[in-house]
């Protein structure tokens, strides 16, 4: 039951972490010269602390270690990183460029394969 609860509230964070995120970013492509006050930089840190540590309590209650008994959670979180480097691109990046927009797809494609991940645990070679 606490495990469940757990992920629920994980899958809330994802949820609030992507949401955002898309804001933030749609934000910038409606008014590409407005810049957002920080509060909605360390709004988002926050949100992808809670979605970290709550992944952390997961992997503590389902007992998933990471390329030893959960190859999928290995790869899973190396696609984490990647989602937050390209998310923190995407924002970076001149708003409207070809960089920015790239950034942002690529963002979202890995959180798109991380839920997958999450559902089916399995991997190619796997
Ligand atoms: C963008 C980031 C993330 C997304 C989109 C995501 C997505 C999800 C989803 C959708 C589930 C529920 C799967 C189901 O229906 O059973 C889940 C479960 C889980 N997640 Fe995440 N997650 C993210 C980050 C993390 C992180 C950073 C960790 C670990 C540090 C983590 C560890 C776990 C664990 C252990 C489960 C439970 C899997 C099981 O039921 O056996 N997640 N995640």
């Amino acid at each position: 039951m606490t495990s469940m609860a757990f992920k629920y509230l994980h899958m809330a964070f994802v949820l609030f972490s992507v949401l955002f995120l898309n804001g933030r970013y749609f934000y910038r492509m409606v008014y590409p010269y407005r810049s957002l006050p920080k509060v909605y930089w360390l709004a988002q840190r926050g949100i992808d602390s809670c979605l970290l540590l709550s992944g952390i309590l997961l992997m503590v209650l389902t007992k998933a270690i990471p390329f030893v008994n959960a190859q999928w959670l290995g790869v899973k979180l190396l696609l984490v990183i990647c989602y937050v480097l390209f998310g923190m691109r995407a924002m970076k990046a001149k708003a409207r460029g070809k960089e920015s927009i790239l950034a942002y797809c690529l963002s979202m494609l890995c959180i798109v394969t991380i839920v997958i991940l999450s559902k089916y645990h399995m991997v190619l070679w796997r």
